[in-house]
């Protein structure tokens, strides 16, 4: 299955790097990936803040650099009285392909539902970009058996009532909360058990073929030691790297990396 797929590893940094510190990361990137280009078959996107986005943008497009531009967040209205949002109609214009929506962390501090996520995927798709759908449970969920429900309502939450067309484009990051900047990551089994779990909910939602054609990342506490057996799950298509993607010869490591 993995064969049709593009395996997709993403560096989300969160807020950090201003736009100087951007380039000079973008910049690091480029140098290694010159030395050895990456591998035939991954695809790697890169998510900086909002303020260093347009920076990443003229470097990638300007050196012709192998990294596809992504954004953290968006709001899913078009424009209008909404003081310090950023629409997906702006992030479309700086050649964003890939949104993130729904991470815990905004879920968590800032409070967005999964009605919220849902009309971020619309905005997301309605501008031609592609959402990084992120979904997981807390650790008391998974200790309460409460997870694999969990993971379900979340992915059907935001992508139930799509086509088979537009499902097979998305990509849903399983990252669960324990694992996120804990240093603790899932097991490889649990990683594949959740993320083949997507997959029959993807499959349900919009069949199977657009099930198979769309791409699930594991995110939380990724590291170039745990990457490639990770990667070598049948049902993982890519890693979301928070922390380590801020480091470049770790997130090119990570990129590289095979079982
Ligand atoms: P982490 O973050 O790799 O630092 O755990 C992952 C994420 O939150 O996307």
């Amino acid at each position: 299955m993995r064969d049709a797929r593009t395996v997709l590893v993403s560096g989300n940094w969160k807020m950090n790097e201003n736009h100087f510190e951007a380039l000079k990361l973008v910049q690091e990137l480029a140098a290694l990936v010159r030395v050895a280009p990456i591998p035939e078959g991954r695809e790697v996107s890169v998510h900086p803040p909002f303020t260093s986005i347009r920076t990443v943008q003229t470097a990638v497009e300007t050196d012709h650099l192998p990294f596809l531009l992504g954004a953290q967040n968006c709001h899913h209205e078009e424009r209008g009285a909404f003081t310090g949002e950023v629409s997906a109609e702006m992030l479309a214009k700086l050649n964003v392909a890939y949104v993130i929506a729904g991470h815990s962390e905004r879920r968590a501090h800032l409070g967005e539902s999964d009605v919220d996520v849902r009309r971020k995927v619309d905005a997301i798709l309605a501008h031609g970009m592609r959402p990084i759908l992120c979904v997981g449970e807390t650790l008391e969920e998974r200790v309460a058996g409460a997870a694999v429900e969990k993971v379900r309502t979340q992915v059907s939450g935001a992508l139930s009532g799509r086509s088979g067309e537009v499902v097979g484009g998305v990509v849903v990051a399983y990252e669960p909360i324990w694992a996120i900047g804990t240093g603790e990551t899932a097991s490889v089994q649990d990683a594949q058990d959740m993320c083949a779990t997507i997959r029959s909910e993807l499959s349900r939602l919009a069949g199977a073929g657009a099930a198979a054609a769309a791409r699930i990342q594991y995110g939380g506490s990724v590291t170039p030691d745990s990457a490639g057996a990770l990667l070598a799950a049948p049902d993982v298509d890519g890693l979301l790297v928070g922390g380590a993607s801020l480091d470049a010869e770790k997130f090119v490591a990570i990129v590289r990396s095979t079982a």
